[in-house]
């Protein structure tokens, strides 16, 4: 089919996602630019809605940008990318500075931020609104676009692909989930901001949306995804059948909450350092050593001492707990580590280029560099706002004229029709997902992975040529060309690195394995 050129919109960037990135990209792009804002989902719908704990920055007197660097590079346990990080830690308190002034409500006590302390960090410095931090900043972004920019937000929309011309990004093709209606949306600039891919495993903390279509489709274009292997399980996840399952945030155990087994025995101390505040691998790692020696299939978490300010900073999440029959100030929580943040994506240079001209990509959809092998707890909003205004740096400065001849002539290739029956598909998620926890969970082995891979392979080709021809069917093969790089990466990674557990390959092998995972689909050059 030929495009009809004239009767469509074109736009200057179309951002994909309504998360932190999406957003802090459309704040920073000049006014002037024609923008396109899509989503899946309603805007609460998102990891950055749903991110309780805050966004770390060295804002306090005592801290600083260089401690900030040292935190996030011992997290990363050898792989960050420290230009990346310095980038971040610098540039992410002027970030911060911007938030404040356009009226991201953080906590102060008296005239000074209140700054919460999690996992692996040397100090307090985790600015937060309560636990409901990432829909504080998404809520203001968002209020402000809508009411002082051109900015177009379209939601409900699935994103299915990324059309190129001359091997550049030059729109994307996808229909509205009310009514099924196919749309093309043409641009020189195409910012994946879709967030993760968590929904390959059955225990997560993620929104149903979290299934990785942005970082396949950036693949399926030509793009370099990277550290696929790295995925990132949040130790204090509340033990219970819905789903997503209800994060407990890491500022309680910052606040002096305590991890217990079964037994109500404290296991960290003597394990690290800074104990039940380690950071967030080396927790899950300890419980993973727990659940297989002593069979433990829950932790408990004590927060009974907490004081009633305690209670207050976690607000939301003691109301949670209620509806579920728990009254933390009485009762042990029962968590389990589940699923929390992809640490894998495409893989973006200092501007979130990826190798794609034209595409690029924002967030946890991304592989920045920043995390390395173990995210620091809080990072990942402030990687949002850095990556944000880099990128709508980048672009503005890219020229973008000569988009309009380029693509008179495009063709679109015709999607086939809709194909309405889900059933079959959620019984093959359900397999995919119950054999991801089991075996490229939060401890693996060679033989599981293998065994995994046999199911994958069935789908990978598919699912590599082929986007689907309704969302579940395109959920999935996107699950599946996730998981087949997820799986393969861990496959080849024989150590143990993060938040890479290989029982076979206990050790941290720096001499052979001291580097990053990359693959691309070469034959998508045009
Ligand atoms: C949490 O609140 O524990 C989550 C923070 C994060 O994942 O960065």
């Amino acid at each position: 089919m030929v495009f009809d050129f004239n009767e469509k919109e074109l736009f200057d960037v179309i951002i994909i996602g309504e998360g932190i990135a999406g957003l802090a990209t459309a704040y920073y792009l000049p006014d002037k630019l024609k923008v396109l804002v899509l989503s899946k989902a309603s805007q609460d719908i998102s990891n950055t809605w749903m991110a309780q704990g805050g966004i770390a920055a060295s804002i306090s007197k005592f801290d600083s940008p260089e401690s900030h660097f040292n935190d996030t590079v011992a997290a990363g346990d050898g792989l960050c990318d420290e230009t990346v990080v310095r980038v971040v830690v610098q540039e992410g308190r002027e970030r911060i500075v911007e938030m404040i002034q356009l009226g991201v409500p953080f906590e102060r006590i008296d005239d000074e931020f209140s700054l919460a302390r999690e996992g692996g960090h040397s100090f307090a410095r985790i600015l937060h609104y309560g636990d409901q931090t990432g829909k504080a900043i998404a809520s203001t972004l968002k209020s402000y676009l809508v009411s002082n920019r051109r900015v177009k937000f379209l939601e409900g929309f699935f994103f299915e692909q990324i059309i190129k011309s001359n091997g550049k990004a030059a729109g994307i093709t996808g229909y509205f989930l009310d009514n099924n209606k196919r749309f093309t949306f043409l641009a020189p600039n195409v910012v994946i901001a879709t967030g993760g891919a968590c929904h390959i495993y059955k225990s997560t903390t993620n929104p149903f949306t979290a299934t990785g279509d942005g970082i396949a489709a950036g693949f399926r274009a030509g793009a370099y995804i990277s550290d696929m292997e790295f995925v990132q399980f949040h130790p204090t996840v509340l033990k219970d059948e819905r789903s997503p399952m209800l994060l407990i945030t890491e500022a309680a155990r910052g606040m002096g909450a305590r991890l217990l087994t079964p037994e109500k025995e404290p296991f960290m101390e003597g394990y690290h350092i800074m104990e039940d505040l380690a950071p967030r691998f080396v927790v899950v790692r300890r419980m993973a050593e727990l659940m297989l020696d002593k069979g433990y299939d829950y932790f408990l978490l004590d927060m009974r001492h907490f004081s009633d300010e305690d209670v207050k900073n976690i607000s939301f999440i003691a109301s949670e707990l209620r509806k579920r029959g728990y009254d933390l100030k009485n009762d042990l929580i029962p968590v389990i580590p589940a699923a929390h943040y992809f640490i894998g994506g495409l893989k973006t240079d200092l501007y979130g280029r990826t190798n794609v001209p034209g595409i690029y990509a924002c967030g946890e959809a991304s592989c920045s560099g920043l995390h390395g092998a173990n995210r620091l707890a809080s990072n990942s909003l402030l990687e949002g706002l850095v990556f944000g205004k880099r990128i709508a740096d980048s672009i503005s400065a890219s020229g973008l004229s000569g988009f309009k001849s380029a693509v008179k002539d495009l063709e679109i290739t015709a999607r086939p029709e809709f194909r309405g029956k889900c059933d079959d598909v959620f019984k093959e998620i359900n397999v995919l997902k119950e054999k991801m926890d089991a075996r490229a969970g939060i401890a693996r082995v060679e033989e599981g992975l293998k065994e995994i891979l046999s199911f994958i392979e069935k789908y990978y080709y598919d699912a590599l040529e082929f986007c689907g021809t309704n969302k579940c069917e395109s959920e999935f093969y996107n699950m599946v060309l996730i998981s087949k790089w997820v799986v393969t990466m861990a496959l080849n990674r024989k150590e143990s690195r993060g938040v890479h557990l290989r029982l076979d390959y206990p050790q941290k092998n720096d001499d052979e394995f001291k580097f990053h995972q990359s693959i691309r689909r070469s034959y998508a050059d045009n």
